[in-house]
C-alpha cells in the first residue's frame, strides 16, 4: 500500500472558519475522513503546522520512506526558500497544491518557489485539489 502524506502548512489550521469565500465552510478534519473512504488504496497521513521549520522537519522525516508527499504551504509557497530546498533534499515526490486559484488573486500570489520543485502543481479545484493530487498516486 502506497504511503502518502497530506501536509498544511500555515492558517490551514482554521479551514472551515477562515475567509469561507476564498476557503470554503468545511473544516480539513472532515475532509480528510472523506479522502481516506476514496483512497481505501492508500495510506493517508496528515501533519499541519503553522511553523515553517516543523514543516521542513516533517519534509526530511518522511521524505526517504514515504511514496508521495502532497503539500499546501499556504504562504509559505510565496516566501520559502528553505521549504524549496528541503522538497529538493529529499527523495519523494511532492505535489503542490492550493485550494484557491492562486493566479486569479493578488500578485504576490503568483509566484511560487515551490512550483519548479515540485513534481505537479493543482489549484484552485477549492479541497478537491487534494482529491486531485491523490488520484495522480494512483496505479
Ligand atoms: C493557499 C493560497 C496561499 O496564497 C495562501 O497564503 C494560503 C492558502 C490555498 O490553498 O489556496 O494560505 O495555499
Amino acid at each position: 500500500m502506497k504511503k502518502i502524506l497530506i501536509l498544511n502548512g500555515p492558517n490551514l489550521n482554521l479551514l472551515g472558519v477562515r475567509e469561507p469565500g476564498i476557503y470554503g465552510n468545511e473544516g480539513f478534519d472532515s475532509y480528510l475522513q472523506v479522502l481516506n473512504k476514496r483512497f481505501p488504496s492508500l495510506e493517508i497521513a496528515y501533519f499541519q503546522s503553522n511553523v515553517e521549520g516543523e514543516l521542513i522537519n516533517k519534509l526530511h522525516e518522511v521524505g526517504f520512506s514515504y511514496d508521495g508527499i502532497v503539500l499546501n504551504a499556504g504562504a509559505y509557497t510565496h516566501t520559502s526558500v528553505a521549504i524549496a530546498d528541503a522538497i529538493k533534499a529529499i527523495k519523494t515526490p511532492v505535489i503542490e497544491v492550493h485550494i484557491s486559484n492562486v493566479f486569479a488573486r493578488e500578485e504576490f500570489r503568483h509566484h511560487s518557489f515551490l512550483s519548479p520543485v515540485c513534481k505537479g502543481c493543482i489549484c484552485g479545484f477549492g479541497l478537491k485539489s487534494y482529491d486531485l493530487a491523490l488520484t495522480s498516486f494512483l496505479d
